[in-house]
């Protein structure tokens, strides 16, 4: 991947630590727990079909993420097919599914398909469940085929900043099994480089981290550069472009620092 250097970072901002565990970039896994309760919960956008789900009545999603799902089932010509089956979740709500399918599953199950309360994505309004609606949907595996409107939203997804999260293929590195179902939204290009180059979130987030400092950047197209931060105690000082160079976001990794977007005058997000 080429490296650019056309950006001079000429200015600088300040970031408290706590924004490490926020943003749509954090990684979330037994060894990183969600550490954050800042999000910007929304209702689902009006149009979709939500399954039915006692423990979630009122679905709800980070609101960039959820406009991003609606944009991703709209383009895939899948608003009447496929459905909302699960958003956020509160910790207490994973608790009881985790719960509820120990008794129901038993362990090993539960360990592959289910994160230990604190430890799930769906805790921070960034991960959705889908799948082919029909009656009695499977809540905790429901059914995602590769073909349809489910095919066209897998193919589609990361143009929309969506991940495959759990693919089975990289269930040594994710600690969960293959699930077809659960989409992680990071936000475009990252998806879009994840999905290239074959990498889950936990190997991302090590990538992105050799990005660090001076003209050490990783350029996507000309349209977007990405370069990292690592955490330096209570505030770090995180360089970013002049004003005139392009327009600029945070999110923490949720291990050590905190990755910059820089997206160049012209250059748009898709869907967005
Ligand atoms: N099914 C995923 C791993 C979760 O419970 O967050
Ligand atoms: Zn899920």
């Amino acid at each position: 991947m080429a490296i650019r250097t056309g950006i001079s970072l000429a200015e600088s901002v300040r970031v408290p630590l706590k924004q490490m565990h926020e943003g749509y970039l954090i990684l979330v896994n037994r060894d990183y727990p969600v550490r954050t309760e800042e999000m910007k919960l929304a209702p689902l956008p009006s149009g979709m079909i939500q399954a039915f789900n006692v423990e979630e009545p009122t679905r709800s999603l980070e609101s960039e993420c959820g406009r991003q799902l609606a944009a991703l089932l709209a383009a895939c010509r899948g608003l009447d097919s496929i459905a909302v089956v699960s958003g956020y979740r509160s910790k207490q709500a994973q608790q009881n599914l985790y719960d509820n399918s120990i008794r129901e599953n038993g362990i090993a199950f539960t360990e592959s398909y289910v994160a230990r309360p604190g430890a799930s994505e769906h805790q921070t309004g960034l991960a959705v469940d889908v799948g082919l609606a029909s009656d009695g949907m499977d809540y905790i595996r429901p059914s995602f085929p590769t073909d349809g409107a489910c095919g066209r939203f897998k193919r589609l997804a990361a143009d929309y900043g969506f991940i495959e999260r759990y693919k089975e293929s990289k269930s040594s590195l994710t600690g969960i099994a293959g699930e077809p179902w659960h989409y992680r939204y990071v936000g475009f290009p990252h998806a879009a480089i994840m999905e290239r180059e074959n990498m889950c979130l936990e190997e991302y987030a090590g990538f992105i981290r050799q990005f660090a400092g001076g003209d050490n950047h990783l350029a996507v197209g000309n349209r977007f550069e990405i370069y990292y931060a690592a955490a330096a105690g209570e505030l770090t000082s995180v360089p970013i472009p002049a004003a005139h160079q392009g327009s600029w976001r945070i999110s923490g990794d949720n291990c050590s620092g905190f990755v910059v977007t820089v997206t160049y005058p012209g250059g748009k997000r898709h869907g967005g």
